[in-house]
């Protein structure tokens, strides 16, 4: 395959990651926090959560696989031995810790599992409890961070 369709591979499953935490934070908690129906909030908050959690897992492999590919690519090269290679590390130690913070949300709290639909909780407890709020948030805040080390990377 061309490198330039591994490229733009990376960049869709990019695209598609961090444009759909934004959605979520600022288009789709907000909007579903206003609708008056306690129980329908809820249960579309879990529906969406589970269905971009599925989105956003295949966009971390893709996005794995094709830098990694992109990497190789530049293994033997002298590249990697310059300033490229050192900021190479800072956007994969930044990925990482994104990484980790999104494997905590969706698979240790678990926001969306079928529980967080209990009908018992009092309608005051958040449509989304705070702590995955706060790591969502962290999250898309170091994806931006990967992306901005990103465009510096393919100046340099
Ligand atoms: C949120 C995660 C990520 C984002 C937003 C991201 C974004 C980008 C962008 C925008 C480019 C620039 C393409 C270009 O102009 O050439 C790029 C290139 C690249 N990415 Fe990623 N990436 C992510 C994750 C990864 C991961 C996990 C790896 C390694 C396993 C990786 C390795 C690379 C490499 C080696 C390049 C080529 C750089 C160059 O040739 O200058 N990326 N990435």
């Amino acid at each position: 395959m061309p490198d330039y369709l591994i490229t733009w591979i990376h960049l869709v499953a990019a695209i598609t990651l961090i444009g759909g935490l934004l959605f979520s934070q600022v288009v789709l908690t907000p909007v579903v926090r206003k609708t008056p129906s306690d129980s329908k909030s809820r249960e579309i908050i879990r529906l969406a959560g589970r269905r971009f959690r599925t989105i956003a897992w295949v966009s971390l492999i893709i996005l794995i696989l094709t830098g990694a590919y992109q990497m190789l690519n530049e293994s033997g090269s002298a590249r990697i031995e310059t300033a490229w290679g050192v900021v190479l590390m800072l956007k994969l130690f930044l990925f990482a810790i994104a990484f980790g913070l999104l494997l905590i949300h969706d698979f240790i709290l678990d926001p969306y599992a079928l529980s967080s639909q209990n009908t018992a909780l009092p309608a005051s407890s958040p449509i989304v409890p705070a702590r995955a709020d706060i790591l969502q948030k962290g999250v898309i805040v170091l994806t931006l961070a990967v992306l901005l080390v990103a465009s510096y990377l393919a100046k340099i």
